[in-house]
């Protein structure tokens, strides 16, 4: 099979598109899927560039969500999956031909949705259910923001948190984003290449702070963060991309009685897993099915071309999911 390859971390010229791969074989509770798409998530950027430490038992190839078809199972999968059209996250592996994963990390195809749209669900579903509905305990009624709301992640957190009868902030860099945003059910949206969030965020809120924020940004963001939570407020960082290192005042700590938190989706348990997508299955598979939640695509490129979709995303000028497509 053809898969892409790091030869050597760093920039994209280490990595190489390779055929002649032996297709993995599946074990035990694992199926092998034809990839038809594959989404591209900024976790990969990280991974090419030597960055994102891989779990040991992971592929090394990038890829951590795809949509195709199961084309053989484990002893333990029962075989009436064969022939099944999935999106599934994956533990690595995504941009090939063909990628192994646990039968219970695969999702249906939600009615009437493409390969493409179908391949750029589970990473940033997985995370924003891990991050915003189970640590971050989001409420009815509650406001929560979420910073790079044009990202994959922005973009599903955004509206899993309207449907949970929620106010969402957002911030982002430029117009075309913004109004990305609103069209996704944003109700407030901050261009901070214009103006400081903090300072709209604490003047326009007649005296109602946040009560979460999913954060991945890090750096000078985090005590504008704890300034704006409100008493009993949940910061849930899932990235870092202004820095990791940051300054906490404790006892704005102590006398909100903020939960400070965070999460990584990789190195999670298959039974964790299993279960979120088990979740995932009953609560959001429901409302893409009735386009309640949409997946916007911003661009598809075929797998010969992941070095253009790398690229893409660095630019940083992307809405929604950029995809990889095999044919
Ligand atoms: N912890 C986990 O389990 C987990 C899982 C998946 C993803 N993530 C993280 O979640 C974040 C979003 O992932 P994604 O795949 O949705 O990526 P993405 O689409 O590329 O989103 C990144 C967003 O960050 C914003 N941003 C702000 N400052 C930035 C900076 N200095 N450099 C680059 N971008 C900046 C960008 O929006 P503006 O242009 O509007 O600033 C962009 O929309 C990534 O940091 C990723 O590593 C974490």
């Amino acid at each position: 099979m053809k898969a892409v390859i790091i030869k050597k971390y760093g920039d994209l010229g280490g990595s190489i598109l390779k055929t002649g791969i032996e297709i993995p074989r599946p074990s035990q509770h694992e199926v092998l899927i034809k990839v038809k798409a594959a989404g591209v998530n900024r976790p990969d950027i990280l991974q090419r560039q030597g960055l994102y430490k891989v779990p040991s038992d992971a592929s090394p190839i990038m890829g951590l969500e795809v949509a195709g078809e199961i084309v053989e199972a484990g002893e333990d999968v029962t075989k009436t999956k064969i022939g099944k059209q999935v999106c599934a996250l994956v533990p690595g592996g995504g941009y090939a031909q063909y990628v192994l994963t646990n039968e219970a990390h695969c999702l249906p195809v939600p009615r009437g949705l493409s390969m493409e749209k179908a391949a750029g669900l589970c990473e940033c579903l997985f995370t924003v259910w891990i991050n915003v509905v189970k640590l971050g305990q989001l409420k009815e009624n509650e406001r929560f923001l979420v910073h790079g709301g044009s990202s994959g992640i922005g973009m599903f957190a955004i509206q899993v948190a309207k449907q949970l009868g929620a106010t969402v902030l957002t911030t982002v860099k430029n117009q075309e984003k913004s109004d990305f945003c609103y069209s996704l059910g944003a109700d407030e949206v901050v261009q901070y290449s214009k103006k400081d969030f903090y300072n709209i965020f604490k003047s326009n809120n007649e005296g109602r702070g946040i009560d979460l924020i999913l954060d991945m940004i890090g750096g000078d963001y985090f005590e504008k963060n704890i300034d704006l939570l409100n008493q009993e407020g949940r910061l849930v960082n899932i990235a870092f991309l202004k820095g990791n290192s940051v300054k906490l005042d404790l006892s704005k700590l102590m006398m909100k009685r903020i939960n400070l938190t965070g999460s990584t989706l990789r190195p999670r348990t298959t039974e964790f897993k299993s279960k979120i997508a088990d979740e995932l299955r009953e609560t959001v598979w429901p409302l893409l099915d009735t386009n309640k939640i949409r997946v916007h695509i911003d661009s598809v490129f075929p797998l010969e071309k992941f070095k253009d979709a790398h690229m893409r995303m660095e630019n940083g000028n992307h809405l929604g999911k950029i995809i990889l497509s095999l044919d």
